[in-house]
């Protein structure tokens, strides 16, 4: 019989055709929980972002499952220890989105200190009002950066160019590779107190999630903009509400949420608050490398071959 390997979520073109002439590929809507249960049933593999929840419950729904890929860097959606529990193998694509990651929060940083978004709509919507609209310059600015990891290290490395001073709370990365990037490693206290603006690039656990929450936010410099491309809840949403809604930060600009899908949030009546649907990786070379890695490793895997990194 064919293996089937279930695809989830939207995959680039590329990836499929690395698939389609082995297997059985078949399609489901991930975030339809019922429809995704029933589809496991004959699955070999499964492929998803970061919509659909692999938790014990879906590796339960399916008795076949040997790979669970995810097309993409983080596994917060993914109950590793469940699936190891199985046996069922779990791949990602640890670097493939990192450079889009990065540039969507420059993107959003940049649109938050100049009203991008909000000005495109008024305009759009018949209005010409430049005074409203006056921004701030980001040369000579603070940006601290929480968690200097892969993305956080490439979105450091490009605000640099910006003429900024960079400082980041990282308590895992080697003071000597800060320098080396021009950044100043600092307490966590220290750069809420002192960026103009702040970016987090953290993964999700349960020691990150809230980590700047209304505790945090009562510290922060006064007039701070806050980027978050990284992980809904890492930035307390109904905290970074009272805190704009108080004028004690400035702006803000949010690409992922703490329950996703979603179209509600606090954050959502804030003129100066930019938001997107978590469209970090969401880029043509992102996808085409974070599929066709994670297509390869599910070939591999159902053929009974090593599976190398990504
Ligand atoms: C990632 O973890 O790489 C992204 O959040 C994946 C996605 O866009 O779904």
């Amino acid at each position: 019989m064919t293996p089937v390997v279930l695809i989830a979520e939207e995959l680039a073109p590329a990836a499929i055709d690395v698939l389609a002439h082995d297997f059985d590929v078949r399609h489901v809507d991930g975030t339809d929980r019922a429809t995704l249960l029933a589809a496991l049933a004959d699955a070999d593999a499964i492929i998803v972002r970061s919509a659909t929840q692999v938790d014990a419950e879906v590796v339960a729904a399916a008795p076949r499952l040997k790979v669970i890929a995810r097309a993409g860097v983080g596994l917060d959606n993914v109950d590793v220890p469940a699936a190891t529990a199985r046996g069922v193998m779990v791949v990602n694509a640890p670097t493939s989105n990192i450079v889009s990651a990065a540039e969507q929060a420059i993107a959003l940083l940049l649109a938050v200190a100049r009203h991008t978004a909000s000005a495109s709509a008024s305009l759009k919507n018949g209005e010409w009002k430049r005074k409203q609209y006056t921004g701030v310059e980001v040369q000579g600015k603070t940006v601290g950066v929480v968690g200097l990891g892969r993305i956080g290290v490439l979105f450091a490395q490009r605000m640099a160019a910006f003429g900024t001073r960079l400082i980041a709370f990282d308590p895992y990365i080697q003071p000597a590779r800060a320098a080396q990037l021009g950044v100043r490693l600092v307490g966590l206290d220290e750069l809420l107190r002192e960026s103009d603006f702040i970016s987090v690039h953290l993964p999700r656990t349960p020691e990150t999630m809230g980590l700047i929450g209304e505790k945090e936010l009562a510290t922060v410099k006064p007039g701070v903009r806050i980027v978050n491309a990284a992980r809904g809840g890492l930035v307390d949403e109904r905290a970074l509400a009272e805190a704009l809604a108080e004028g004690r930060v400035a702006g803000a600009g949010i690409d992922v949420f703490v329950a996703e899908p979603t179209t509600d949030s606090p954050l959502f009546g804030f003129d100066n608050v930019v938001v997107t649907p978590h469209l970090g990786a969401s880029t043509a070379e992102a996808q085409d490398k974070a599929g066709l890695s994670v297509a390869r490793s599910v070939k591999l895997a159902l053929q009974g071959e090593f599976v190398p990194d990504a």
